[in-house]
């Protein structure tokens, strides 16, 4: 995936074909230039939809309207690269599959719990559940089996959404910015969080 930045600069891989137009003012405290190794990724939903079968693909177009031009494009290439490497979403909830996820942190990796636009359908019981998977994860989090949070939801306090990131055993905690629900326009204005 490749940020087509506005001055033209070009972040990230510029051979994808998924480029994104971020709108940002500002930029992010990260080199995105800095190749990143995934080990692994894994999902959930308690309604998971299968972009790699027509119908899911169907399914997930019919929340774009038809004349949204550039969304639709940014979804049908965001759907051929996810075809050409699938990510298993499961079918559960968010707190109960943190817990079984993050019962063990693996060496060597930084593992990153990262939610979007999802908190505010979860139960009180089920966001109970969730913050305590998170607490028991952090307080086993090490230097060489470090754990991240990263989030963007939006805060009723302002209306707007926030992405923001905690970093275990570092102690990090940054709201890094603030957009939009579909994530345009973004501004990135770093303060401590929480
Ligand atoms: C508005 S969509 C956001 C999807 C995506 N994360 C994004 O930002 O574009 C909310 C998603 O949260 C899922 N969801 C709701 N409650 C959940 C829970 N307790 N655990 C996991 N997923 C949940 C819904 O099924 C839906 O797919």
């Amino acid at each position: 995936m490749a940020y087509q930045l506005a001055d033209g600069t070009a972040l990230g891989d510029p051979s994808s074909e998924l480029r994104l137009n971020p709108e940002w003012t500002g930029l992010p405290p990260a080199d995105l230039d800095r190749p990143l190794a995934l080990e692994s990724r894994a999902g959930c939903d308690t309604h998971p939809v299968d972009v790699t079968t027509k119908a899911g693909q169907l399914h997930l177009s019919s929340y774009v309207w038809a004349d949204m031009v550039p969304r639709m494009e940014r979804l049908r290439a965001a759907i051929r690269l996810a075809e050409t490497d699938p990510v298993q979403v499961e079918r559960a909830d968010g707190s109960e599959w943190l817990e079984r996820r993050l019962a063990e942190l693996p060496e060597g990796v930084l593992t990153v719990v990262w939610h979007s636009v999802m908190w505010q359908y979860a139960s009180p019981a089920q966001r109970e559940r969730g913050r305590a998977a998170l607490a028991g994860a952090a307080a086993r989090a090490t230097e060489s089996a470090p754990l991240a949070l990263l989030v963007y939801e939006p805060r009723r306090a302002n209306g707007n959404f926030e992405l923001l990131l905690k970093l275990w055993p570092a102690g990090l905690s940054l709201r890094l910015g603030h957009g939009w629900g579909h994530g345009l326009p973004f501004t990135w204005e770093e303060q401590p969080w929480g």
